[in-house]
């Protein structure tokens, strides 16, 4: 088994990012806060303040009310803890919806954060707003595949890429995102097949959470892949700690020391 243990050790940009597709694959993962973001500080290549901090920070049943205000405040967070990774902020839904708000909400995300780039769900359906963003000189990280902002004009959540015409489908989704200048594509919860067709039809980074080994890049949510989300685990994610019961394992230890007057013994007394 080998450990890889190279720390990063300069600022990762979008230039960075270009040039690891088909070189060394990408790594990133989910930050809402300083503290988390300082661990993953120099460790991975890109952290995403997704909006998925609705749901396993704020305890809400899916992404879809996260508003702009809130983005903006956990990427500060986040841009507060960790200098090294590409930081980008998750749009939230509502917020780009046609080209005027995409790109005064993404000013916004600019301005009042130091995040490098923003990201928005959807293909060639969104293609015109990701060129507004780019043309007003906004990086875009683009999300295809099962995109939980559609959450219920599809009804559900659903895999992607199961048949060939939904394979080009998404071939022409990802392709048209890079004409529009999006840096890198966020491909999520498809069929291996698909993510190995999508990364070779594109000259553009791809990133995959659940769409195999074949992409570029992988992300994953911080509290599913340490173990603290317990509401549900997709099939994809896997657990790299188990988060949640160390935390109440240690919690239990704290009350029975206090129930039982051991703590806080001399060593903790001034
Ligand atoms: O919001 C999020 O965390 C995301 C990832 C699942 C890619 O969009």
């Amino acid at each position: 088994m080998s450990i890889h243990t190279d720390k990063i050790a300069k600022k990762v940009t979008l230039t960075t990012i270009a040039k690891m597709k088909g070189v060394e694959p990408i790594t990133m993962v989910t930050a809402y806060d300083a503290l988390f973001a300082k661990l993953f500080d120099g460790n991975v290549d890109m952290i995403l303040v997704g909006d998925s901090l609705n749901m396993s920070f704020l305890g809400k049943e899916d992404t879809l009310s996260a508003t702009m205000n809130q983005m903006i405040y956990h990427t500060q967070a986040v841009c507060n803890g960790a200098t090294l990774p590409l930081i980008v902020l998750d749009m939230p839904f509502g917020s780009y919806t046609n080209r005027e708000d995409a790109v005064r909400n993404a000013t916004r995300a600019y301005q009042e954060t130091n995040a490098q780039a923003v990201k928005i769900e959807g293909g060639k359906e969104r293609a015109n707003i990701v060129k507004a963003l780019t043309d007003n000189s906004i990086a875009v990280l683009g999300h295809i595949g099962l995109m939980p902002q559609f959450l219920r004009s599809d009804g559900g959540y659903k895999i992607r890429g199961k048949d060939k015409t939904d394979i080009d489908s998404l071939i022409e989704d990802a392709r048209a995102l890079e004409s529009a200048g999006a840096f890198a594509i966020v491909v999520e919860g498809v069929k291996s097949e698909a993510g190995k067709a999508i990364t070779d039809a594109v000259n553009i980074p791809t990133i995959g959470i659940g769409a195999g080994i074949d992409t570029d890049g992988q992300v994953l949510v911080w509290s599913d892949m340490f173990g603290f989300f317990e509401d549900f685990k997709p099939k994809f994610v896997k657990q790299y700690s188990k988060g949640a019961e160390i935390i109440r394992e240690n919690l239990d230890r704290y009350t029975t020391e206090v129930k039982e007057k051991k703590f806080p013994s001399k060593e903790f007394t001034y």
